[in-house]
């Protein structure tokens, strides 16, 4: 027997998921407006925005929009980007508005991305962006990021794991960085395409709600709820 068909349980699920609806058109009307206001009117500037903090190659290029959407539906407090390298993630979700982004990076390069010192540029595009853009809402934090957690005292709302990308960094990353989550936290894994025989394979292992966008190099969206990535998934699907 199934109890779905049975009167009341029939009830109450449907009236379940008529208010499932409401909150996906509820949520779809905010993305709307969210992209007339800027795919229009500030279309412009976020193309500018891009071009100042593109100088360098990034592999992150066409995950901007995704970053400031995301954030618009987390609506964050605290966004913590692990590897900066010349800042691009860092800034896009900058852009967004949303509380305080942390930078965090050795600014070393790795065995990935390169051995280089990215900071003294990424300090002079950030006091570019202070000027031009009123953007006041970036902490660069140098050093490891295994370091930086041992004194670190925030909850996280997003989380964008992108440094070393061997299967045991992300891992390691991902567990160090996961008492700092709160019920609703997101976890963006860069790179889920491009490694995915280690960050795709990490980010495919892990329990929860999931997302996975496979354009350009691939970006793994995770959380323990439901919440966000349904809006997400109603977006983009
Ligand atoms: C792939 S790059 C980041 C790219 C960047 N998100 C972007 O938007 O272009 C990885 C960065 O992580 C940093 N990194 C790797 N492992 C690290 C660690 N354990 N602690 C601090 N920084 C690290 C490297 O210095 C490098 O700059």
């Amino acid at each position: 027997m199934n109890f779905k068909n049975i009167p009341p349980f029939r009830y109450i699920l449907d009236i379940y998921r008529f208010f499932k609806q409401i909150q996906n058109k509820l949520a779809y009307i905010q993305q709307s407006l969210y992209f007339i206001e800027n795919n229009d009117a500030n279309a412009g500037r976020r193309f500018y925005y891009k071009q100042i903090i593109s100088e360098n190659h990034t592999a992150w290029y066409e995950n901007f929009e995704k970053a400031v959407i995301i954030s618009n539906i987390v609506k964050p407090k605290v966004v913590v980007d692990l590897g900066v390298d010349h800042g691009f993630s860092t800034f896009a979700f900058a852009y967004a508005g949303y509380g305080e982004v942390y930078g965090l990076d050795s600014f070393e390069g790795d065995i990935h991305a390169g051995h280089r010192d990215t900071y003294a540029h990424v300090i002079k595009t950030h006091e570019r962006l202070k000027t031009e853009f009123k953007i006041a809402n970036i902490s660069f934090i140098k050093g490891y990021f295994e370091d930086t957690a041992l004194s670190w005292d925030k909850k996280i709302d997003i989380l964008h794991i992108d440094g070393l990308h061997t299967y045991e960094a992300v891992k390691g990353d991902f567990e160090t960085w996961k008492k700092f989550f709160n019920e609703d936290t997101v976890v963006l894994f860069h790179d889920t395409i491009s490694f995915k025989d280690t960050v795709g394979k990490f980010f495919s292992e892990l329990e929860g709600y999931k997302y996975s966008f496979h354009d350009g190099c691939g970006l793994g969206v995770w959380s323990k709820s439901e919440n966000s990535i349904r809006q997400i998934r109603y977006i983009y699907n």
